[in-house]
């Protein structure tokens, strides 16, 4: 039996629940992987802060050189979250021949090639299985267990806080506001949620997910990004009617050597697999050419299930240390096969508009969509008699530019008090 040494970068929620997984099942892991895993040094901003966790004192430092300068540390566990200083810490322990953990998606989104470009260089590991959707172990089955398949299309869940405020917006009636103030309060919300109802911590994810499945590496600029914050319970409504559920959904789709990736609410059919992913679950749905369709769910985030990738990964790390895997690339520089990024995706939508009951409104509309090559499969009229009434469309495939050109020629008639809302559907 071996033990291990290692450090951990960050000691919040996920490094508390990585620590307490190795506490209480660390016997049961050197029983069956054969290692030990004792965490030696974990580094913080506060010292003293008061912790609801039992543990010696002298583990904890502020000082990084104390982890990078000990040759007794081979594996290093980074939780503390954004860009620097965690990057520069996870470069500086792979340049002294520490393999690392992460659960930072904004970095392995934003400079993952690069950080695993040094640990090659340097023969020690990156993984990053906690940077996506928690305790769901989409990683490494996209990297262990599905590489037989061309992967053609990923549609994922993979935001709790945005799943768990659209789940309560569609079963209890109540408004976005409301429903994102309940979820601070419960702790599922962040009292910064920007990068949850935004879009921006999908977009990361479905960053490093796409990059993998496809070996294209997709840079975030790339990703077409909207959140939830234009969602109202009359769009649900309307949706429900026409046997559709919301989800913010992150897509990534690949035809030949064309590649789309994009993040924003998403109209599904009520049967669809995903519809049925409720609260903050998380779920990703992946299409292989051999094995099919696969459906991963479980728990997204929380000190636990983040915890229970972080050690797995630490275990993974300890097995391969001899020969560590590292993901492939095909447009890496020098490569043969070039594949495009498609910024102009397809999808049908669904379009709330309040017009004018006046007659020929419908059939003026329907000519712009007509301009632009956009055909209309269904309709929703509601509410005739009053000044103002709703006007739904659902249309068939149309390309995203061609919507947004109809769209702005709709907003400009006279006879449309309002574009309320503009979703695409996905089946
Ligand atoms: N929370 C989740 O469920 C979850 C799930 C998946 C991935 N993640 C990712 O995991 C990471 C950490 O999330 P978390 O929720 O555990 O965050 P957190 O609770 O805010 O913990 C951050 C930890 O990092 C330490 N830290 C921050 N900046 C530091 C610095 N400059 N120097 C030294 N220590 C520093 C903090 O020290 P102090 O304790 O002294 O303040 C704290 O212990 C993020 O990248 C997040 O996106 C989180």
């Amino acid at each position: 039996m071996e033990e291990v040494k290692i450090s951990f970068l960050g000691f919040g929620n996920v490094g508390t629940g990585a620590y307490k997984i190795i506490r209480d099942n660390g016997k049961d892991i050197l029983l069956s992987e054969g290692v030990g895993l004792k965490v030696a040094k974990i580094l913080v901003r506060d010292i003293n802060k008061k912790r609801d966790i039992e543990l010696e004192h002298s583990i904890l430092t502020d000082k990084f050189e104390e982890i990078a300068n000990d040759p007794e540390i081979s594996i290093v566990a980074e939780f503390m979250g954004g860009v620097e200083p965690a990057k520069d810490y996870i470069v500086s322990c792979l340049m002294n021949k520490k393999t690392v953990v992460t659960a930072n998606k904004e970095l392995i989104a934003k400079h993952g090639l690069e950080l695993q470009t040094v640990a090659r260089e340097n023969g020690v590991g990156l993984y990053y299985e906690a940077s996506v959707a928690g305790g769901v172990p989409v990683i490494k089955i996209l990297a262990e267990s599905l590489q037989a398949n061309k992967i053609g299309e990923i549609m994922g869940i993979i935001n709790g806080t945005t799943n768990y405020i659209l789940t309560k917006m569609s079963e209890e009636g109540r408004d976005f506001s409301d429903v994102l103030s309940e979820a601070q309060k419960l702790g599922f919300a962040e009292p910064d949620p920007t990068a949850d109802i935004e879009g921006f911590d999908a977009m990361y994810k479905i960053c490093i997910l796409s990059s993998m499945a496809f070996h294209k590496r997709v840079d975030v600029n790339n990703i077409y990004r909207e959140g939830i914050t234009k969602i109202t319970t009359e769009d649900i409504e309307y949706g429900r009617e026409l046997g559709f559920a919301i989800r913010l959904l992150a897509i990534a789709k690949k035809r030949n050597n064309t590649v789309e990736v994009r993040v924003h609410p998403t109209f599904i059919p009520v049967d669809h697999p995903l519809a049925a992913v409720r609260h903050s679950f998380n779920a990703v749905f992946l299409k292989g050419d051999a094995v099919g369709n696969i459906m991963l769910y479980g728990k997204g985030a929380g000190d636990l299930p983040t915890g229970s990738a972080i050690v797995s990964d630490i275990i993974t790390a300890y097995h391969q240390r001899s020969k560590h895997r590292y993901i492939s690339f095909y447009n890496d520089e020098g490569s043969a096969e070039k594949l495009k990024f498609n910024d102009d995706w397809e999808s049908e939508f669904f379009v709330r508009l309040t017009v004018k009951d006046k007659p020929g409104v419908l059939a003026k509309i329907a000519g712009y969509f007509g301009k632009y090559g956009v055909s209309i499969a269904s309709v929703i009229q509601k509410d005739r008699g009053k000044d103002a009434v709703p006007l739904i469309f659902v249309t068939h495939l149309a390309k995203e530019l061609s919507m947004k050109k109809a769209i702005s020629d709709i907003a400009k008639e006279e006879d449309v008090l309002m574009v309320e809302n503009i979703i695409p559907v996905e089946r």
